[in-house]
């Protein structure tokens, strides 16, 4: 039997790292899970406790609460969703009212402290595909396999707005460019677990491959691992 691996997938946002990581996993019989899905979960949460707004972030009272905080992921229907308790939460954590305000909270370190053991307890025997900013840098720096994402920004702008019409959520081009451009900044220049490229990583730019391509592109380079470790 061939080795189970840990991969770790990492890059900017809305270059379509869930969307490999989720086939990837699928193919290989791996877990996947989408660390980013928690971050907006953790927003979410806040913002409803009126502790985080566009304008506002109270960092005092969002670590006084933090152990209230429960995030899972459970299937429901067919699909693998976010819960906060007992709530599905999948598709609000999409929505533009979490968008504008998860990049912010995901800079303080409490939070980080708290999601990273989660996420560290779930792959804690392999075999798992995990998407976001810090997988392979703090996360899971022993994987063997790290991939960094990237793509042309108008590229990934279209992604993102289609993927998003698809969903029924209505943002304007205008909105979704600028939250990406937004959310990259301040996920590349914040103090605790910035986004980087670590040594380790292979980069793809995926701005020209299709979906399929990417995912033929990703096994070959999983089938050379699992047999070199
Ligand atoms: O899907 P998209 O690439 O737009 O973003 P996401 O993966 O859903 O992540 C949403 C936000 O959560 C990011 O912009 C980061 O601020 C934060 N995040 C993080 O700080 N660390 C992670 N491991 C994953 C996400």
């Amino acid at each position: 039997m061939k080795k189970q691996i840990t991969i770790a997938i990492d890059g900017f946002s809305a270059c379509g790292k869930s969307t490999l990581a989720k086939a990837l996993a699928a193919k290989l019989g791996y877990s996947f899970i989408d660390s980013g899905a928690m971050y907006r979960g953790a927003a979410l949460f806040f913002y409803r406790l009126g502790y985080v707004s566009d304008k506002h972030l109270n960092e005092e009272a969002i670590q006084k609460s933090m152990q209230d905080l429960k995030l899972r992921f459970k299937i429901s229907g067919s699909k693998n969703c976010l819960f906060l308790g007992d709530e599905n939460i999948d598709n609000e954590i999409r929505e533009a009212h979490v968008a504008g305000i998860v990049s912010k909270v995901a800079t303080i370190k409490a939070i980080r402290i708290q999601l990273v053991k989660q996420q560290q307890e779930m792959g804690a025997n392999g075999a798992i595909v995990m998407d976001g900013r810090d997988i392979g840098s703090v996360v899971f720096p022993n994987a063997e396999l790290k991939l960094f994402l990237t793509a042309n920004p108008e590229i990934r702008a279209q992604r993102r707005f289609a993927e998003l019409q698809g969903k029924g959520i209505p943002q304007s081009m205008e909105d979704v460019k600028s939250n990406l451009t937004q959310r990259d900044h301040v996920d590349s220049t914040r103090e605790e677990s910035p986004l980087i490229q670590v040594e380790d990583a292979i980069v793809l730019d995926n701005s020209e491959l299709s979906k399929s391509e990417q995912l033929q592109w990703v096994l070959e380079l999983v089938n050379k691992r699992r047999e070199s470790v």
